[in-house]
């Protein structure tokens, strides 16, 4: 992951890097560092382990004031997250940012240990700087010895170089990992995406897979792969597109979590003709529902627990077969493809390393490719036949939660649009699936009003050192991404199971001290449900049911907190139940002091594998 930014600028530039590396946080924050050409063209850099708060301390007492410069937001690969191993990395020739995994970096480093260079750090970016500095020394300029080392790096990577003496140029290189140019007046911008550009300019070139780019302040020559030179095209970018504010909420993922009637509400209304009851899709889908026989779905984290519901949705309502993986097994495991089937990709970001990968894969398998993104700019959705957006906005916490019930809400309206396609839906049966989609935000907006049920429960959770999750048919998704969600901002360890499987293993976990948070919404599955709640309750395990009045009534059995949802349809019963899910998670982890919206070891964007 990290962020990587460049600035050719007219005046000092360390506090507008700084700036650029604020957006780019998301991608990880272990430590933060600067670069710049002072006087004479002399490379000078400040570094600070963890977040960028610290680096602005270490800058205010020691300035920078070059007009160029380079800088870096880390999320560690390559060595412990200290300040030693912080980028920039420097020689006395240049100093170098990156983002991305250089995967030879051993027998590189072997190499030039064995002719005498000493590294100062664990990192692999450093191999980067002295394989550079080796060819600069023999001679070469800085752009003949990019050029002439960019072939041995193998890994996915982008990198931002700066060199001394040389205070109008930046050389930035993209193998795998996103990096975009941003064209001023005069001046000339590197950043890890158009977010970290946005306050400097509104006119954005993205390098393709293998390009590099040499910037001065009048221009940008890229080169491809084979070091030809290559046009991209500058596009704009609609003002206001990366605009995210706190509010009044305390962190950010409290707004997000809040936000989202009014964002599925949006997203809806991109899907759904509300005059006519019908499901209209946004895009001209390449590839006809009728004629397919299966579909794939892959993604990671919470956007494939949005996959996994989905599944069920696509295989009831258009009774179309539907394989999914987590991306990073997909790509390896290279599975077998007939032509000219469907391969559905998830992701808010539409970054994330293997997600992409997997696209390739899929693509070269002569599949169609559909992409669900929130991020409209990113990788995947320019490598994709056909995006579904989501209309989520900026999603800044790291935990995922908008983009999670927006991906929801587009992949059910996909799955009507299969099942009428494919004559398994009526019009009446779509004009009820969407009337019950129409009346979700207002069923979200008023489900906040358990959050004060669930504030209560924080002691209790907090207390525990594991949780359990359990659910039925759609539950059981739900069930993991609560657990996931726990997991990732109170650090507390639990586990999402299918409610049937409990008694396969999990069932010996339970004792007074493990809450079992249950999710059962009143649907054919509650009967079964319950029968694993009183296994659970035998064994003295605290249950935290979370349902509808209906189903509250039918269990009627003691638990340690009952949350009373209001009553939706089964069919949307997960996109509302992700907001308890969320608020759970999002109490258990303020009421313990934890950092929400930067949880330790993570990062937004994972551009990494
Ligand atoms: O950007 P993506 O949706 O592809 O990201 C996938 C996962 O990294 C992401 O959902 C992650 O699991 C979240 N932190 C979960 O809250």
């Amino acid at each position: 992951m990290c962020g990587i930014v460049g600035i050719l600028g007219k005046s000092a530039v360390a506090t507008q890097i700084v700036d650029a590396l604020k957006r780019l946080e998301y991608r990880g924050y272990d430590s933060a560092g600067v670069a710049t050409l002072e006087d004479g063209g002399r490379l000078e850099r400040r570094r600070a382990e963890g977040k960028l708060g610290n680096l602005e301390v270490k800058l205010s007492e020691a300035p920078l004031s070059g007009a160029i410069g380079i800088g870096h937001t880390r999320w560690a690969t390559h060595g412990r997250p200290n300040e030693r191993n912080a980028h920039p990395h420097a020689t006395e020739k240049l100093a170098v940012v990156h983002n991305g995994i250089i995967e030879n970096f051993r027998e590189l480093k072997e190499e030039l240990q064995a002719e005498g260079v000493r590294f100062e750090t664990e990192t692999d970016t450093e191999i980067v700087a002295q394989l550079v500095t080796k060819e600069i020394l023999k001679g070469k300029s800085p752009v003949e010895a990019v050029a002439g080392v960019l072939p041995r790096l193998r890994g996915a990577f982008a990198l931002a170089f700066l060199f001394a003496g040389e205070e109008d140029q930046l050389i930035g290189a993209r193998h795998g990992p996103p990096l975009a140019i941003g064209h001023g007046e005069g001046e000339m911008y590197l950043g890890s995406d158009a977010v970290a550009l946005a306050p400097f300019t509104d006119e954005v070139t993205y390098l393709e897979d293998g390009d590099w780019a040499v910037l001065s302040r009048h221009g940008v020559q890229i080169r491809d792969l084979k070091g030809r030179p290559v046009e991209r095209k500058p596009q704009r970018i609609p003002s206001g597109t990366f605009m995210a504010e706190k509010g009044n909420h305390r962190h950010f993922m409290a707004k997000e979590i809040y936000e989202q009637p009014e964002v599925v509400g949006r997203t809806l209304a991109h899907y759904v003709d509300f005059a006519t009851g019908r499901v209209k899709l946004p895009a001209t889908l390449p590839f006809d529902f009728k004629t397919l026989k299966r579909m794939s779905i892959s993604a990671c984290g919470t956007a494939y627990y949005a996959g996994l519901i989905a599944k069920y949705w696509f295989e009831r309502l258009a009774r179309l077969p539907v394989e999914i993986d987590v991306a990073s097994e997909f790509r390896y495991r290279e599975p077998p493809m007939d032509e000219g089937e469907l391969a559905l990709f998830v992701s808010q970001s539409g970054e994330t390393a293997d997600t992409l990968a997997s696209l390739r894969y899929a693509k070269a398998q002569g599949q169609h490719i559909l992409s669900v993104v929130n991020v409209q700019t990113s990788t995947m959705a320019r490598e994709s036949a056909a995006i579904a957006p989501t209309l989520a906005g900026t999603e800044v916490g790291v935990a995922s939660t908008k983009a999670f019930t927006c991906q929801l809400t587009v992949l059910l309206c996909l799955a009507i649009a299969a099942g009428r396609a494919r004559g398994t839906l009526s019009d009446k049966d779509e004009a009820e699936l969407v009337d019950e989609l129409i009346r979700l935000p207002g069923l979200m907006a008023e489900a906040f009003k358990v959050e004060p049920r669930i504030e209560a429960l924080n002691r209790d959770l907090a207390r525990a050192t594991d949780v359990l999750y359990l659910g039925r048919g759609t539950s059981y998704p739900l069930a993991l991404e609560g657990a996931l969600k726990l997991k990732e901002i109170s650090y507390i360890h639990a586990e999402g199971y299918a409610a049937g499987e409990l008694k396969h293993g999990p069932i010996a976990l339970i004792d007074e001290d493990l809450p079992v948070i249950v999710i059962a919404p009143h649907d054919h599955l509650l009967e079964k449900t319950v029968s694993n709640m009183q296994e659970v309750a035998a064994r003295g395990g605290k249950i935290v049911l979370v349902t509808d009045a209906r189903g509250a009534e039918e269990i009627g059995m003691d638990t340690l907190a009952t949350i009373v949802m209001p009553t939706a349809s089964p069919t949307v019963a997960p996109i509302l139940y992700a907001l308890p899910i969320q608020l759970i998670a999002y109490h258990t982890a303020v009421f313990m002091g934890k950092d929400v919206d930067q949880p330790r070891n993570l990062a937004k964007s994972v551009t990494v594998e």
